[in-house]
C-alpha cells in the first residue's frame, strides 16, 4: 500500500492539501476451518489479514459526507438528511450501513470527506465487506466520539451488513476483522461471542492463499438458501428437543435424531454444522500442540464437508484443492469464506512453497482455463488509526 500516493489523491479529489485527514485501517480475514457454523451458534477459527481497507477522512462544516475510492469508480456526496437512503448495492451502501448504525447508538452525523483504498480482492471471499465496514466504524466512532467497544464494533458492522446491504451474513467476518491480533487467530463461539486468541504456531509451514478467480457475490449466492435449510433442520429438531440452534447438538446426539429432519437436503446440511464445530474443537487443539499434519487433516475434512454435504464448492474451488492435494509438502487445503467460487486456504511446507505455487497454477490452469492468484500473507494484523 502506498500511503503517499493515498494522500496525493485524497488532495486531488478533495483539495486543502494542507489541511491533512486522518488515515484509518482494518485488515480483511481467512477463515482457517469452521465454515458456514456462524449463524448456526457454531465455533469459527478466522484470522486476520495484513492486507484490508485503508481510509482517509477529514471532518468539514458541510452538512453532507463525501464517498470516494481509489478502487472503485462509484462516487457520492451524501447529505445528512440523505444517510438512511441505499444506492442500489453500491459499494457505498457499506460504510452507510454502518453510520446509519452508529446514529442509531446516538452518535450525531458531521460533515466529512472520504477516501477508501482496499487491497484485499473484491468477492474473494477474504472479507473486503467487514473490512470497509469496520474501518469505517473505528474512524466514526473515533471522530464521532462514540466510545465503541471493539466487540459492539464487530456486532454493529454485521447489522449494518444484514439490515442495511441485505445480506444475511453471521458475524464471523466482522468479529474476525475487529479483534485481529498479531500472529493469532481467533476461536470464536458464535452463539455466546466468548472468544481465544490462539497462537499460530505453523513451525516449518506457510499459511497460502489461493484465489480462483472466479467471482461470486453474496447478495446472487444461495448462501440465503443454505441458512433457511438449516433452519427448517432446527424446526425438525426442535420438535422433539429444545434446542436454541443447530449447535448445541453433540455429533452422538444429532446421528440418534437426524432421521427426524424429513427434507434429506436440510439433513445434509445440518450434518455438516454439526461435524465442523467437532473439527474446529479438534483443530484449535491440534494447532496449540504443534500438530501440523492433523490440522491439515481436519482442513481436508471440512473441505469435503463443504463440497459432499453442504454443497457450496462448485467446480473451481473443488479442482484447486484437488490439485493442491497432488502435491508434495501440503498438510491440508480447503476452501475459505461463503464459497460458491473464491479462496482457498492451504497449509504448505515453506520449503516447498515455491514449487507448490507454481505448479498449482500450471494444473488449474490446464484444468479449468482460469489463472489463479496466490497470497502468502501475515496472519493477525490490528485495525488501528496508522499515526
Ligand atoms: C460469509 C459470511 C460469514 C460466514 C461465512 C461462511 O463469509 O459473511 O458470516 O457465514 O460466509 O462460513
Amino acid at each position: 500500500m502506498d500511503i503517499n500516493f493515498f494522500y496525493e489523491k485524497f488532495a486531488e479529489i478533495y483539495g486543502d492539501a494542507d489541511k491533512r485527514p486522518r488515515l484509518f485501517f482494518a485488515p480483511g480475514r481467512v477463515n482457517l476451518i469452521g465454515e458456514h457454523t456462524d449463524y448456526n451458534g457454531g465455533y469459527v477459527f478466522p484470522a486476520s489479514l495484513n492486507f484490508g481497507t485503508y481510509m482517509l477522512i477529514r471532518e468539514t462544516d458541510k452538512t453532507l459526507i463525501s464517498f470516494n475510492s481509489v478502487n472503485m469508480k462509484f462516487s457520492a456526496d451524501v447529505g445528512l438528511d440523505k444517510l438512511k437512503e441505499t444506492h442500489d448495492g453500491e459499494w457505498i451502501d457499506y460504510p452507510l450501513g454502518v453510520i446509519d448504525q452508529l446514529i442509531q447508538k446516538g452518535l450525531v452525523a458531521r460533515g466529512a470527506e472520504i477516501l477508501f483504498s482496499g487491497n484485499i480482492p473484491n468477492g474473494a471471499g477474504l472479507s473486503s465487506s467487514a473490512s470497509i465496514e469496520v474501518v469505517t466504524a473505528l474512524a466514526l466512532n473515533s471522530l464521532w466520539k462514540g466510545n465503541i467497544s471493539l466487540v459492539e464494533i464487530a456486532k454493529l458492522s454485521q447489522k449494518a451488513e444484514n439490515e442495511f446491504v441485505g445480506v444475511n451474513c453471521g458475524i464471523m467476518d466482522q468479529f474476525a476483522v475487529a479483534m485481529g491480533e498479531k500472529d493469532s487467530a481467533t476461536f470464536l463461539n458464535c452463539d455466546t461471542l466468548e472468544y481465544k486468541q490462539v497462537k499460530l504456531q505453523l513451525k516449518d509451514h506457510k499459511l497460502v492463499i489461493s484465489n480462483t478467480n472466479k467471482k461470486r457475490k453474496l447478495s446472487d449466492s444461495k448462501y440465503n438458501e443454505r441458512r433457511s435449510e438449516c433452519e427448517t433442520a432446527l424446526s425438525d429438531l426442535q420438535k422433539v428437543r429444545k434446542l436454541p440452534n443447530l449447535s448445541a447438538l453433540t455429533t452422538d446426539e444429532f446421528e440418534e435424531i437426524k432421521s427426524l429432519i424429513s427434507m434429506p437436503a436440510a439433513r445434509k446440511r445440518a450434518e455438516h454444522v454439526i461435524y465442523e464445530n467437532s473439527r474446529v474443537l479438534k483443530a484449535v487443539e491440534a494447532i496449540q500442540s504443534g500438530e501440523i499434519s492433523k490440522f491439515g487433516k481436519l482442513m481436508n475434512e471440512s473441505h469435503d464437508s463443504l463440497r459432499d454435504l453442504y454443497e457450496v464448492t462448485g467446480s473451481e474451488l473443488d479442482t484447486l484443492v484437488e490439485e493442491a492435494r497432488k502435491l508434495e509438502g501440503l498438510a491440508g487445503s480447503r476452501m475459505t469464506g461463503a464459497g460458491f467460487g473464491g479462496c482457498t486456504v492451504s497449509i504448505v511446507r515453506e520449503n516447498m512453497l515455491d514449487n507448490f505455487i507454481e505448479q498449482l497454477e500450471k494444473n488449474y490452469k490446464a484444468k479449468t482455463g482460469l489463472e489463479a492468484s496466490f497470497y502468502v500473507p501475515e496472519l493477525g494484523a490490528v485495525p488501528s488509526e496508522i499515526k
